[in-house]
């Protein structure tokens, strides 16, 4: 990395030591650690991930940087302090946050998502684009799990930052979570070149079951062979380990994975058991989508789940999809 980039990862490096320490050793980090403690992360975890606190205060962060000898305009391009435009002013980005660090691909620290303790909007506040922080390039936790995933051909995606923390404490390691809602080109072709399995595990609301629709259908599209681990509604990773234990959520790991196609024709069945025009656009979409899937006995496996879920001719459905036929020499 440029030398300009390495002050920047620096900074963050210096800053994430301070609030950690604040975090687990002073009474202004109590109410945080108790928090976590409360939500189920265990001190192991907390010193692992070096989580921290921001102090509620104005300048904490740019006094300790500035005390550090870093000027406050490399400050504000590291996006760890804001600027007032009137009068161009610096204060604190993040302040009365618990900070989770994120570090790239190599492992150093790049940014923080910082959540708030006390229901202050947004929940989660983000480090903005700089240049050693691009969503884009990122996958959380990829540095940590990439060994894991590499020895299992798989990887878990899962939307939440603490979810991925919480899921840490398990013996499932292979997981890394998304920086945002989106997948990016770099994101797909750096997921395709780790494993040939990706596996959602997104959160059981409407939101994250929607999420996993739209970016399972890329990924799927890209060349991966596209899973999908349901949890339960109303549940994600970190409350499905909460509240079914550890040993629960290693099983659920261990012995459910929907292919996409069927998670989704499983999904649109629901949906259009009085519609038959539904029905008819649902078929043809899920037949469209069989096409991208290369392995010859997976496919032909999710036909004849489609067939006997929609109740249809195995050549019916197969008569959809001529992609398939011309393929399967
Ligand atoms: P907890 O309430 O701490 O358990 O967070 P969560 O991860 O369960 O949050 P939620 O399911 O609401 O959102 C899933 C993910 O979306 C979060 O982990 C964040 O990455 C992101 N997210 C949620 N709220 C915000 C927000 O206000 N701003 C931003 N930028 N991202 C958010
Ligand atoms: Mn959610
Ligand atoms: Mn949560
Ligand atoms: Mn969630
Ligand atoms: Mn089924």
């Amino acid at each position: 990395a440029p030398d300009s980039d390495m002050q920047l990862i620096r900074m963050h490096e210096y800053l994430t030591d301070l609030y950690h320490h604040i975090l687990m050793h002073t009474n202004e980090g109590q109410q945080a650690l108790d928090y976590l403690t409360d939500r189920g992360f265990s001190a192991d975890i907390i010193r692992k991930e070096k989580i921290g606190i921001a102090p509620d205060m104005r300048d904490f962060t740019k006094n300790a940087l500035s005390e550090k000898g870093y000027s406050m305009e490399l400050a504000y391009q590291a996006g760890l302090i804001s600027r007032n435009e009137e009068n161009f002013s610096y204060y604190d980005r993040f302040s009365g946050r618990i900070m989770i660090p994120i570090r790239n691909h190599q492992g150093y620290i790049v940014g923080y998502t910082a959540r708030s303790l006390d229901g202050r909007e947004p929940k989660y506040l983000n480090t903005p684009e700089t240049p050693i922080f691009q969503k884009r390039q990122l996958l959380y936790n990829l540095s940590d799990a990439r060994k894991d995933i590499r020895k299992k051909d798989e990887v878990i995606l899962m939307e939440g930052h603490l979810d991925v923390v919480k899921v840490k404490m398990t013996d499932v390691q292979n997981i890394v979570g998304l920086m945002g809602t989106a997948l990016s080109g770099e994101n797909i072709h750096t997921l395709n070149r780790l494993a040939s399995n990706i596996t959602f595990m997104f959160d059981g609301d409407e939101a994250g079951q929607s999420a996993q629709m739209t970016l399972g259908e890329q990924l799927l599209k890209s060349g991966a062979n596209v899973y999908v681990i349901s949890i339960p509604k109303g549940l994600d990773p970190d409350e499905y380990i909460e509240t079914r234990g550890t040993e629960a959520f290693e099983t659920l790991v261990k012995n459910e994975r929907k292919h996409y196609i069927h998670f989704k024709a499983d999904q649109l069945l629901e949906e259009s058991l009085n519609n038959d025009m539904a029905f008819s656009t649902n078929l043809n979409s899920l037949a469209e989508q069989l096409k991208f899937v290369k392995d010859e006995v997976t496919r032909e496996k999710l036909l004849q789940h489609i067939s006997s879920a929609y109740k249809i001719d195995k050549k019916s459905i197969e008569n959809k999809v001529p992609a398939v036929n011309k393929n399967s020499t």
